[in-house]
């Protein structure tokens, strides 16, 4: 591989849909290749099976059905973007991705982090991020910014605000256990100060 894999992860309306299209234009305008892509989705049947994930009933699925449903459309999401992109030097920033799994359906869901490990293993071998930044804040402040988006896809907004704390918590956990791959960004301050402290984090861990 010779892209990097940059992966933007953290709870409802931390505003990481933005910064990544930020740093994919930055990344851009300084000359580089990039795909800026997100999950649930990014490809053909990836995208049909994100419509099952996020809209309708909050208790439409169970953990593990919903960590199948996200990791099928992640084997599509990989085989046919973003293992080609990276193989391509094309650097690959992707608004969510495994550490979503692991959060929403394992931390909060109630499966064990050794079950997410396994069906990721199982779904793509080794493959990781270079590196994910963190998007963090207190999640009553994301999910009224969230609420502020009129769209009918509100799936896991509408869990609840107990369900969203724990989320908080799942991600700085997954990010303390890997410090060598996670940045924790302070998603509470004004965008252009959160999109330095990125620029900052992919130059420092990637040289790019
Ligand atoms: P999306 O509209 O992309 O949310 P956001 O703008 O907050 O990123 O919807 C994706 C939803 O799916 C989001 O609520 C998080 C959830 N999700 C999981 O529960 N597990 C996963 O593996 C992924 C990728 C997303």
């Amino acid at each position: 591989m010779t892209g990097k894999f940059i992966t933007f992860e953290g709870g409802e309306g931390t505003g990481k849909s933005t910064q990544a299209r930020l740093l994919a234009s930055h990344l851009e305008q300084s000359g580089m290749n990039v795909l800026l892509t997100r999950e649930p989705g990014g490809a053909p049947g990836a995208e049909d099976i994100r419509d099952l994930l996020v809209k309708g009933e909050p208790d439409r699925w169970s953990p593990m059905a919903e960590a199948l449903l996200f990791n099928a459309a992640r084997v599509e999401h990989w085989r046919q973007c973003i293992e080609p992109a990276l193989k391509k030097d094309t650097h690959v920033v992707c608004d969510r991705f495994a550490d979503s799994t692991m959060a929403y359906q394992g931390y909060v869901g109630g499966l064990t982090r050794e079950s997410m490990a396994q069906l990721h293993r199982l779904a793509l071998g080794e493959a990781r991020p270079d590196l994910t930044l963190v998007f963090d804040m207190p999640a009553t402040a994301g999910l009224a910014r969230a609420a502020g988006r009129k769209d009918a896809e509100n799936r896991f907004e509408r869990k609840g605000a107990d369900f969203h704390a724990r989320l908080r918590q799942a991600f700085l956990d997954i990010a303390r256990r890997e410090p060598q791959r996670c940045v924790v960004i302070d998603a509470s301050r004004a965008m252009d100060q959160v999109h330095s402290e990125v620029l900052h984090a992919v130059h420092s861990r990637l040289g790019i």
